[in-house]
C-alpha cells in the first residue's frame, strides 16, 4: 500500500536510519563542546535526564504521528486533525528542516575540508616548517569568501544524491553501510585515546560530577542538546517514521536510537576529553575544539608516534563526516517529502528544488563567518541566526506542540493502537509512558522554554 512513497525494509533499517539522523555533529562537536563549558560528569547527568523523561517522549509522540498518518510533516496534521491549527507544528517542522540543513551542512563542509586535509597529512607533518598556529589556520579558512562554500556545496551534493535515490536504495541503505563502520570507528578511536598518557584525568572529568556546576544555564544547554541530539522537534522523525512498517516497534525503536545517541556522544567524550587532558589543554574550547584543540593533539601525538597520529586524525574526520551525512539526509528528507507530497512532484525534483534553496541559505551562513562578518538581523549572523531560531524557538515549541497533539488531541485507542501495533505486541509501560507524554515532557519543556524566552523581552 505504501509502494508509492517507500518503505523501510526491516526493523535493523528504522533503528539505524533513525539512529543515523540522531547521531550527528551534535553527538560528536556540540555534545563535548557542552560537557566541557558545563563541568563535567555533572553536565552528563541532567543531560540523561532531558533524553530519557523529555525528548524520548516527544520521539515516541512523533513516531506516533508519523506511522498513523504516513505522510510528510505538515501533511500528517493535515490528516490527522484537518483544519485545525495543530498544523502549526508541521509548518514549523518544515521551516526547521530547510534553516537546520542550511547551518550544519556549514559546519559538515568544514569537515569535509579537515577530512581531506588529514588525508593529505597536513594536520600531521614532521617537516617542522608547517603552520601549528591551528587557531589561525581555523579563521583563515572559514572566513574565505568561497572555499568554505565549495565544500559546503560538495557536501550537499552528497546529501542529495542520498535523498534522491529513496528509501531503501537511499536512506535506508547507505545508514546500514554508514552507522556501523561509525561505530567500528568510535571503537578503535576510543582505544587509541584511552591508552594516551595521561588520560585518566579526562576519564576522571567525565565520571565525577560537580555539582556545584550545575547553574540554570546548564539546565537550559543540556535540554536544547538533548532535543538536537535526538532529531526531534521538528517533524524529521515524524517524517522518517512515516516510512516505517505496521510491525514496526514503536517503542523499542524510541528506546534503542534514545541508548545509541547517548552512548556515541559519551563515547565521543571518551576520545577527546582523555586525548584533551593528555597534551595539557583545557577542556572548554567551545566550538573551537574538534578544528583547533584536536588538530593541536593529532600533532602532538604524531611527533611521539606517527602513523598513530596520522590515522588517528584521518579516522577521526572521516567519523564526524559520516556522521554529519546520516543526519543530514534526515534534515533534507522533511522538506523534501514535504515537497514531493504537497506540490505533485517527483522524489528528485523535490530534492533539487530543496537542495538549492538550502546552499543559497547555506552560502548565507557561511559568508557570515567571513565577508559577512557585519551583517546582522536581530543582532546576530545568519549562522547563529538560524542556529538560534532551530535550537530555541522551533524545536521546544514544536515538541512541546507534539507531545500536547498525542497525549491529549488524539484518540487514545489510536495511540494505544500505535503503540501496541494494534494489540499484537504487550506494552507493559504503557502507563508511565503516557503520563510521560501528557505531563512530564509537556511541563518540562514549558518550563525550560519560559526561561530561555522571557529573559530575551526583559
Ligand atoms: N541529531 C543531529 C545531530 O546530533 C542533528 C539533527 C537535528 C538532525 C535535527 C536532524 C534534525 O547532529
Amino acid at each position: 500500500m505504501n509502494d508509492e512513497r517507500g518503505s523501510f525494509s526491516s526493523q535493523l533499517g528504522v533503528i539505524l536510519a533513525s539512529a543515523g539522523s540522531a547521531v550527528g555533529l551534535g553527538n560528536i562537536w556540540r555534545f563535548p563542546t557542552e560537557v566541557g563549558r558545563g563541568g563535567g560528569a555533572a553536565f552528563i547527568l541532567v543531560y540523561l535526564g532531558f533524553i530519557f523523561l523529555v525528548a524520548m517522549p516527544v520521539m515516541i509522540s512523533e513516531f506516533i504521528i508519523g506511522r498513523s498518518a504516513r505522510s510528510n510533516a505538515i501533511g500528517a496534521f493535515q490528516k490527522l486533525a484537518p483544519r485545525k491549527p495543530w498544523i502549526v507544528a508541521g509548518i514549523m517542522g518544515v521551516l526547521g528542516g530547510f534553516l537546520v540543513l542550511s547551518f550544519y551542512s556549514v559546519v559538515a563542509g568544514w569537515t569535509l575540508h579537515y577530512t581531506i586535509a588529514s588525508a593529505l597529512g597536513q594536520l600531521t607533518t614532521d617537516n617542522g616548517q608547517q603552520t601549528t598556529d591551528f587557531a589561525q589556520a581555523f579563521t583563515v579558512f572559514v572566513s574565505n569568501p568561497w572555499l568554505p562554500i565549495l565544500y559546503l556545496a560538495a557536501f550537499m551534493l552528497l546529501t542529495h544524491l542520498v535523498v534522491a535515490r529513496g528509501i531503501r536504495h537511499g536512506i535506508e541503505r547507505y545508514s546500514k553501510l554508514m552507522m556501523p563502520l561509525l561505530l567500528i570507528i568510535i571503537v578503535l578511536l576510543m582505544a587509541f585515546s584511552l591508552t594516551m598518557p595521561g588520560a585518566a584525568e579526562g576519564i576522571r572529568f567525565l565520571l565525577q560530577p560537580d555539582l556545584s556546576k550545575v547553574t540554570p544555564d546548564v539546565v537550559l544547554g543540556a535540554m536544547g542538546q538533548a532535543f538536537f541530539s535526538l532529531s526531534v522537534g521538528i517533524g524529521c522523525l515524524v517524517t522518517y517514521s512515516s516510512y516505517f512498517s505496521k510491525e514496526t516497534r514503536i517503542v523499542k525503536s524510541a528506546v534503542n536510537v534514545c541508548i545509541i545517541d547517548t552512548m556515541v556522544a559519551v563515547l565521543s567524550g571518551f576520545i577527546i576529553f582523555p586525548t584533551v587532558f593528555s597534551v595539557g589543554i583545557a577542556p572548554d574550547a567551545g566550538p573551537g575544539l574538534v578544528f583547533i584543540t584536536l588538530p593541536n593533539v593529532f600533532l602532538l601525538c604524531f611527533g611521539k608516534m606517527p602513523v598513530v597520529g596520522y590515522v588517528f586524525a584521518l579516522l577521526f574526520y572521516v567519523l564526524l563526516l559520516l556522521a554529519a551525512l546520516t543526519s543530514s539526509i534526515s534534515m533534507h528528507e522533511i522538506c523534501t517529502a514535504f515537497i514531493s507530497e504537497h506540490f505533485r512532484q517527483s522524489r528528485r525534483r523535490a530534492a533539487t528544488i530543496v537542495t538549492i534553496i538550502c546552499l543559497v541559505l547555506g552560502s548565507f551562513c557561511s559568508l557570515s563567518f567571513g565577508p559577512w562578518q557585519d551583517v546582522t538581523v536581530l543582532g546576530k549572523g545568519f549562522f547563529d541566526l538560524f542556529d538560534f531560531i532551530v535550537t530555541k524557538f522551533l524545536m521546544p515549541l514544536g515538541g512541546l506542540l507534539m507531545t500536547l497533539f498525542v497525549g491529549w488531541y488524539l484518540d487514545r485507542r489510536l495511540v494505544e493502537q500505535q503503540l501496541t501495533n494494534d494489540g499484537s505486541i504487550p506494552v507493559r509501560t504503557m502507563r508511565p509512558l503516557l503520563f510521560l507524554v501528557r505531563w512530564v515532557a509537556p511541563a518540562g519543556i514549558l518550563v525550560i522554554f519560559l526561561n530561555e524566552i522571557i529573559p530575551l523581552f526583559i
